[in-house]
């Protein structure tokens, strides 16, 4: 049985950190799907459509990355989709004190098991969030973000 994975996250947008840890995934996976999902905690920059196309853009060299969105309980996709497994990347102590609970949750919830990867230490200081801010005083981001992705925030900011 092929495995399925997925790789949740709100996306806003995806960052060299994120590919890699989809990079990585999808060498370990049968099938890989990156799905934007809804965080009630966080306002966003894109769209979820517009979010879902850039990791499309992102992702096109990889033939078993697909991406799909979703605003219900992530538990509920994984039973609907027959996904196998969840991967989240760790970046710090930070992240995984944030992951801890809700891979117990997802795991209480329907059985599921969270595999973490450790983000490769050159990405390890990049969210998507302080992309977002250093863009948005007029710093370059450029490097730390997919070539579409780049473009697609600074048309964003112009638009601001
Ligand atoms: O990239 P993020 O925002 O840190 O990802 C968090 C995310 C979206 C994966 C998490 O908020 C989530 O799974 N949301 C879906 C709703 C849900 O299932 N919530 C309960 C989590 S235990």
């Amino acid at each position: 049985m092929p495995t399925r994975a997925v790789c949740p996250g709100s996306f806003d947008p995806v960052t060299l950190g994120h590919l890699d840890i989809i990079t990585r995934s999808a060498a370990s996976f049968d099938e890989v799907v990156v799905l934007i999902t809804h965080n009630p905690h966080k306002h966003g920059m894109f769209t979820a459509e517009e979010r879902a196309q850039l990791v499309t853009e992102a992702t096109t060299h990889l033939p078993n990355v697909s991406v799909d969105t979703w605003t219900g309980l992530l538990v509920d996709y994984t039973q609907r989709e027959g996904i196998d497994v969840i991967v989240k990347g760790l970046r710090s102590s930070l992240d995984y004190e944030y992951e801890l609970p809700m891979a117990h949750m997802n795991k209480r919830l329907c059985g599921i098991d969270t595999f973490f990867l450790l983000t490769e230490q050159h990405y390890g200081h990049i969210s998507s969030t302080l992309c977002k801010e250093v863009a948005r005083y007029g710093g370059d981001v450029s490097s730390m973000l997919p070539e579409p992705v780049a473009q697609a925030m600074n048309a964003k900011l112009s638009e601001e």
